[in-house]
């Protein structure tokens, strides 16, 4: 069920797959991205209790890349730079620094545990008075882990939760703050991480942040980009490309390892278990999983494959960005061929498209930036204006 019809990001997607690929269009099952992580989102045979199960393994697989990523010093570092960690720490930083002395109001769209307890435990650390923490998810999975992990650090009155779409909720209605807070003494840090702020259109979530927050508020939005230097299209055809830098395939492969996390499999094979029950990727299961063999009907023995693929796609105001998606392949009964579902697409801007997307498809100019050391990852800092 599609929480609004336009315009449709993900059809968009399918279409380029489809102009980029072998794969016909009606072979392509599309999903609207919130459809993966609500609970009447995909129509499926799953009981309920099925089906609670694969929204709280759905939010794992997010809580627990997270996690690992927090964990490992070295990730992202390049040559010496912020690892991942140190880089959110930095801008963590940066959001203290802007808060200047004002009582805040953290607002996290689709929350994880592991990045949130180590900013607000950060933002308290210097010197931020955290008035509340609001977390917004559709997915209603995910709000006891979220108050087991939140509470300890910031008490269970400060503690609130929406199950709701972030794109029918505005700022009026954030539950009333604690105690004797007021709205107008706090300011509100809104959190977009996990890279979904690649999962929409500049032109649909720019309005949703603006409804979501008021003058002066700050957010706080975490991207996989590529560099300026990238090709902006169908970098995975990169390496048959003799016009395309070394640095630049490198990057791109940046993105395609992601893709290829364990955890973003097991993603991609929760999704494609709600429309097959026998969904396995596992590896005696998947000899093939590629970016180069789609479509072409039997390129692979297997029936379940994983595919990867970085496409074009024109923004008006932006321009052309690179969209990284995933796919997964399904047997048609009666061997009539295969489907795909399209389990991921996340936009992957420069730094400069995505600084153009936040300042012209909303109410907030840019505040700052970190980046991690190997460039792949941005922490963008921006200010609700008018
Ligand atoms: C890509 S995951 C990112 C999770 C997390 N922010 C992170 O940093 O890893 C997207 C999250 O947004 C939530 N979500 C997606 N669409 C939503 C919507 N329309 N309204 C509310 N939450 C939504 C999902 O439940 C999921 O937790």
């Amino acid at each position: 069920m599609a929480a609004t019809t336009l315009p449709a990001f993900n059809t968009l997607v399918a279409e380029s797959i489809s102009q980029h690929s072998q794969i016909p269009p009606e072979q392509i099952i599309v999903l609207d991205n919130s459809d993966k992580y609500c609970p009447d989102g995909i129509k499926t045979d799953q009981s309920q209790a099925e089906e609670g199960e694969s929204l709280a393994a759905i939010f794992g697989t997010m809580a627990s890349l997270n996690k690992g990523a927090l964990l490992d010093k070295n990730l992202c570092t390049g040559n010496g730079g912020h690892s991942f960690r140190s880089a959110l720490l930095s801008a963590t930083d940066e959001l203290a620094n802007l808060a200047q002395g004002r009582k805040v109001r953290y607002v996290e769209l689709g929350p994880e545990p592991f990045k949130s307890s180590v900013i607000i435990t950060h933002l308290i650390s210097s010197g931020v008075q955290l008035s509340q923490y609001v977390g917004i998810d559709i997915n209603p999975e995910s709000e006891l882990t979220m108050r087991a992990a939140l509470e300890p650090i910031i008490g269970p009155d400060r503690f609130a939760y929406l199950v709701a779409d972030f794109y029918k909720t505005s700022a009026d209605d954030l539950p009333p703050l604690p105690g004797s807070d007021k709205e107008g003494e706090t300011i509100t840090v809104m959190t977009n991480l996990g890279f979904q702020e690649g999962n929409d259109l500049p032109s649909r979530l720019g309005p949703m942040l603006s409804r979501l927050t008021r003058p002066g508020d700050l957010l706080l939005s975490e991207m996989q980009v590529l560099p300026s230097s990238a090709p902006s299209s169908d970098a995975s055809d990169s390496e048959s490309d003799s016009d395309v830098s070394t640095t630049s395939i490198t990057d791109s492969k940046l993105v395609e390892e992601f893709y290829h996390h364990p955890e973003m499999l097991k993603f991609s094979s929760l999704v494609g278990k709600k429309f097959d029950r026998n969904f396995d990727l596992s590896p005696q299961s998947r000899p093939n999983s590629s970016s180069e063999d789609v479509g072409g009907g039997g390129a692979s023995s297997n029936d379940y494959e994983y595919i990867f693929r970085l496409v074009p796609l024109q923004l008006s105001n932006v321009g052309e960005v690179a969209v990284a998606t995933t796919l997964v392949s399904l047997p048609i009964p009666g061997g009539k061929g295969k489907n795909y579902v399209l389990t991921n697409s996340c936009i992957k801007y420069t730094r400069e498209q995505f600084a153009r997307a936040r300042e012209t498809q909303g109410k907030f100019g840019v505040k700052g930036w970190r980046e991690t050391g190997d460039g792949s990852v941005v922490f963008q800092i921006a200010e609700r204006r008018h």
